[in-house]
């Protein structure tokens, strides 16, 4: 797409999320979906009200089925490379929330193949290590075990290649070089991977034996998948998945500058593990400002707090509408300077990770209650 590149593995350039709306066929989210999403969950997540979630397919559909009893499942997942970013629990906060308010079951896959197919120089011991680690951020935000399962693709292979190989007979090397832009020197593992990514979007149903809705919440990266899932999978008698996709967290120099949040920018990404004088001194050194150069320019004429990732992390992470109102409006009218808005990220982010790496250290040994057994 034209001024920025969007993959499930580049995403570079400043994203213009309606022309990508447009383009993959998504419908927004519109005040009278998000009506009826908050009447029936009974209350309404910030991250919808804000449009961080701002796009779907079916989920007028999904809450039909709903309302008629039969209930969906979620679906989504985690290529494990390294270290988590706050950007990658952005969907996993929203569907910890949709799993409380819909009393919902919720899968989780993990894509050891995926990233040691994908990535130069990763073994497949360290996506090993990854997967194991990566497992303690999901069951770290509280997601109940009993409800929801960790698929490992490898791990579960035996499970998974059956239903992955009835995906890939339906898919030609043409649609998958036309929807990813592989070109003949991709590796053969990369080209039939899709098939695997598409299998929990099902699986459940093939389990059941019977036929259950499928909701995936991710950032907009992944829908080329979903794209061709939704093409195959009513070929073999099941539901298209319904989705709901969010925008990127950006990196701390900013969208324009440097795109999303990416574990491969290490200095401008914040990882979950990061202790709280480094998440300090990674905001205070990159965090891109939209404050004047001088405070007296400052106080004059205000900053603009839509460039300004300080504040563009605030309505990732500040719950609260009334003190994010009251930050965008101190901002602007340059009440609040550009090192007093960093300290309000620096305290707000602090504060979550310090809750989020205690849970996460109660988490270990625990992965084994989420990971799927099939009895
Ligand atoms: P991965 O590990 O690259 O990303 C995990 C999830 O995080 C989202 N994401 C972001 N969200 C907001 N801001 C960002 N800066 C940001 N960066 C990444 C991704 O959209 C994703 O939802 N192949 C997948 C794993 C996977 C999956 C799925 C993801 C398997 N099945 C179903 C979503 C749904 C991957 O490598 O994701």
């Amino acid at each position: 797409m034209a001024g920025f590149t969007l993959t499930p593995w580049e995403v570079t350039g400043d994203v213009d999320y309606s022309k990508v709306m447009e383009q993959f066929g998504t419908q927004p989210i519109t005040d009278a979906l998000l009506k009826r999403i908050e009447k029936i969950a009974g209350s309404m997540h910030y991250m919808l009200r804000r449009k961080i979630f701002y796009t779907h397919r079916d989920m007028d559909w999904i809450l039909d089925e709903y309302e008629k009893g039969n209930t969906f499942f979620l679906y989504t997942g985690r290529g494990p490379t390294g270290p988590v970013h706050i950007g990658h629990m952005v969907p996993w906060i929203f569907m910890k929330w949709l799993q409380d308010k819909f009393g919902v079951e919720a899968w989780f896959q993990f894509t050891d193949d995926e990233k040691f197919l994908f990535k130069e120089g990763l073994t497949l011991e360290e996506v090993g290590k990854w997967t194991d680690e990566n497992m303690l951020d999901i069951i770290a935000l509280g997601f109940n075990p009993k409800k929801t399962h960790f698929l490992i693709d490898t791990r579960h292979a035996g499970t998974m290649y059956r239903q992955a190989c009835r995906v890939a007979k339906k898919i030609t090397f043409s649609t998958v070089k036309a929807t990813f832009g592989f070109t003949n020197e991709y590796n053969i593992g990369e080209i039939f991977y899709t098939a695997m990514q598409a299998v929990p979007a099902f699986l459940p149903s093939v389990l059941a034996s019977r036929n259950i809705p499928c909701l995936i919440p991710y950032a907009v990266d992944q829908d080329a998948h979903f794209r061709i899932a939704r093409d195959v999978l009513p070929k073999l008698g099941y539901y298209k998945p319904a989705s709901i996709e969010s925008v990127f967290l950006p990196g701390l120099e900013g969208m324009a500058e440097q795109g999303k949040m990416s574990s491969s920018k290490k200095d401008t990404a914040v990882f979950t593990i990061d202790d709280a004088d480094t998440v300090r001194r990674k905001i205070n050194k990159y965090a891109y400002s939209g404050g004047q150069s001088t405070v007296e320019e400052h106080r004059k004429k205000g900053g603009n707090p839509d460039i300004d990732t300080s504040y563009q992390w605030l309505r990732f992470f500040e719950e609260d509408d009334r003190k994010l109102e009251a930050v965008y409006n101190d901002y602007k009218s340059g009440v609040l300077l550009s090192g007093e808005l960093k300290s309000m990220l620096i305290e707000k982010l602090n504060a979550f990770l310090a809750k989020h790496q205690k849970a996460r250290e109660k988490a270990a040994g625990k992965a084994e209650d989420y990971i799927f057994r099939q009895d």
